[in-house]
């Protein structure tokens, strides 16, 4: 098991195969245990988690803190709207505050994507021993949305043993505003690197063509692709199209607070062509499940009948999960020091 290199996680485009194994073998093993005062593990005792959020977040922020509690972590929460950001305080300066109180994972958000990665840096260069977790940064990279969205695929496709051959050869299609969104991103990193085929689906203001390329190079930074077998990408415009034979349906979130521009004639358009429902779902020709990382935009990505539908949408099956990935990953962090 303790073959884990990572200090930081920054993205999922780093990750090897043992590494996806490790963390999903790991979240696997913290969901079974009992959900009661028992479930409390002394693994992470004396070490503090600071999660500092300059973005807002429901799910990801609390599901790092029940996560680090669960481990007997600290939790230091920070709160962008009363904090001394008002005052001028970079988020570097904040994250060294919370440093300097003796955190001892960071686990940060920020709307820019390069955020967590430079605090990284400081740390490193300035010798402290802090690890940073990224909760999600700009347009790059949500690692634990990403991991969990795997872990979730796995266990639906093989319950007794949720593991990376699940996803082998299986159809994924992931389908909205590909452009703005970092949860796709990290899920191109994860799914490809298990073997699945994904087809992108979406109109060409919220999916680029170069989209198809995404996996096909390293990301800047990094000399070459840990994963040597990858899955395909492929852009299918029409939905109907895209979901022929589809294993599995992962729809994304209009960010519309990332959107420069009007990039959509109107939302009722956008349904039309790319809303999930139960009438266009049939186009799979098999039952499948759908996922959705939250918030949903009701009426908008998804039928408000398709989210209620426990049979077939996974989204709090997805939130579930969250605990044990973000146990899983913290538990990963402390394990290592350098
Ligand atoms: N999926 C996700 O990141 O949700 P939150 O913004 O609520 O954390």
């Amino acid at each position: 098991m303790n073959t884990w290199t990572h200090r930081h996680i920054l993205d999922l485009s780093s990750f090897s195969l043992e590494d996806f194994s490790a963390v999903l073998e790991l979240a696997n093993r913290f969901k079974a245990l009992p959900s009661s005062g028992a479930r409390k593990l002394p693994a992470l005792q004396g070490k503090l988690v600071a999660t500092l959020f300059f973005e807002p977040s429901t799910r990801t922020k609390s599901s790092f803190e029940l996560a680090a509690r669960s481990l007997s972590a600290d939790v230091q929460s920070f709160s962008a709207n009363t904090s001394s950001l008002s005052k001028g305080e970079t988020a570097l300066d904040t994250a060294m505050t919370y440093v300097a109180m003796g955190a001892d994972i960071l686990v940060v958000r920020h709307k820019s994507s390069t955020v967590p990665l430079q605090i990284a840096n400081y740390l490193d260069k300035i010798g402290k021993q802090t690890a940073v977790l990224n909760g999600g940064d700009g347009l790059h990279s949500h690692p634990s949305q990403g991991l969990l969205d795997l872990f979730t695929l796995a266990e639906y496709f093989n319950p007794s043993n949720p593991n990376l051959d699940s996803l082998r050869d299986k159809k994924i299609v992931i389908v909205g505003d590909i452009l703005h969104s970092r949860v796709a991103r990290s899920n191109l990193w994860a799914l490809t690197a298990c073997g699945a085929n994904i087809v992108l689906c979406g109109p060409t203001s919220l999916l680029p063509e170069n989209f198809s390329e995404f996996v096909n190079s390293p990301p800047p930074g990094q000399q070459e692709d840990p994963i040597s077998n990858r899955g395909k990408v492929k852009i299918i415009r029409s939905l109907k199209e895209a979901l022929n034979g589809a294993d599995a349906i992962m729809t994304l979130r209009l960010q519309k607070e990332r959107m420069q521009q009007n990039l959509l004639s109107s939302l009722e358009t956008y349904n039309e062509e790319y809303g999930l429902s139960h009438q266009s779902i049939k186009w799979c020709k098999k039952s499948v499940p759908v996922l959705h990382p939250g918030p949903v935009n009701r009426g908008v990505e998804m039928s408000g009948d398709l989210i209620e539908d426990r049979s077939i949408c996974l989204i709090e099956e997805q939130v579930r999960n969250g605990i044990p990935i973000r146990m899983a990953l913290l538990y990963l962090m402390s394990a290592i020091e350098i």
